[in-house]
C-alpha cells in the first residue's frame, strides 16, 4: 500500500465537515459502529479501530493462508512487526480509516477481519483514496469483506472521497467478486503483468 503524504491537496477534504448528527466526519469515523448480518445469518459487528487492537490484528494474521497474504500486501510476508501494528492501529481517521469486523463467542468479541483506506497525494485527480480489506481465511465467503468495504466506502464518502483505487492481482477472482457485489461503479485497468487498478466511484 502506497504511504499516505502529508499534502495541500489535502486540503481539498473539508475534515472538518459536520455531519447531520452534529459530529465532524473524523469524530463519526473514530466513533463509528455498526451490526451487520452475514449470509449465515450470524452478526457481526463493524467499528473504528483502536490502538488497543493490536492483539486483534495479530490474532488475524495467524488465521490467514499464504494466499491470501500474499493477495492483501502483493507479496507474502511473515507476521506482523511492532512497527507495523502500530502503523495499523494508530490511525488519525482523517488520512488513514480503519474498520475492525467482528463476531461474539461467549460473550467476547472475535476478530474476523480489517478494512482501511489511505488518502492518495494525486496531483491532478479528485480525492482519492487506497482501500485494502482481509478477512480470516474461515470467515471468507460469507459477505465479511463485501460490508467491510460497504462501512469503509461510506465514511469516505462522507468525508469527500470521491473515488477508492485499489491494486488487485489478477488471479484474485474473490476480490473483483467483491468489488462487483458492492454495486459501485467500477474501472478496471491493466497496473503491471500481474495486477490491475480498479477505480471505484463512490459519489
Ligand atoms: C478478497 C476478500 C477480502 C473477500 O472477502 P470475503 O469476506 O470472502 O468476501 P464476501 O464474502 O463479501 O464476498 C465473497 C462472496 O460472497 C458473495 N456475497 C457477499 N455478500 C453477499 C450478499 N449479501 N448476498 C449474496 N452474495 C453475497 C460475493 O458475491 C462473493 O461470491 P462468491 O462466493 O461466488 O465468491 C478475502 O478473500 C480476503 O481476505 N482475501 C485476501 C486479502 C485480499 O485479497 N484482499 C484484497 C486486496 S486489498
Amino acid at each position: 500500500m502506497r504511504a499516505a503524504v502529508t499534502s495541500q491537496r489535502y486540503n481539498l477534504i473539508d475534515f472538518e465537515r459536520i455531519n447531520q448528527d452534529g459530529r465532524s466526519v473524523i469524530e463519526a469515523a473514530k466513533e463509528y459502529r455498526a451490526e451487520e448480518t452475514l449470509l449465515d445469518g450470524r452478526t457481526i459487528v463493524i467499528r473504528a479501530i483502536r490502538p488497543q487492537d493490536r492483539s486483534s490484528l495479530l490474532e488475524i494474521s495467524r488465521h490467514l493462508s499464504e494466499r491470501s497474504i500474499h493477495s492483501r500486501f502483493l507479496f507474502f510476508k511473515k507476521g506482523l512487526s511492532d512497527k507495523e501494528l502500530a502503523y495499523f492501529t494508530e490511525v488519525d481517521f482523517k488520512t488513514h480509516v480503519a474498520l475492525l469486523a467482528a463476531i461474539e463467542r461467549d460473550g467476547k468479541e472475535v476478530p474476523i477481519g480489517v478494512s482501511r483506506y489511505i488518502v492518495i497525494d494525486a496531483p491532478g485527480e479528485p480525492p482519492c483514496a487506497e482501500p485494502a480489506v482481509v478477512v480470516e481465511d474461515d470467515f471468507q465467503g460469507l459477505g465479511v469483506g463485501t460490508l467491510l468495504l460497504r462501512h469503509l466506502a461510506k465514511i469516505a464518502k462522507d468525508a469527500g472521497v470521491l473515488e477508492f483505487v485499489a491494486y488487485v492481482l489478477s488471479d484474485n477472482r474473490e476480490m473483483m467478486e467483491l468489488l462487483e457485489h458492492t454495486g459501485l461503479e467500477l474501472a478496471r485497468n491493466i497496473w503491471a503483468d500481474d495486477a490491475s487498478e480498479v477505480r471505484i466511484k463512490l459519489a
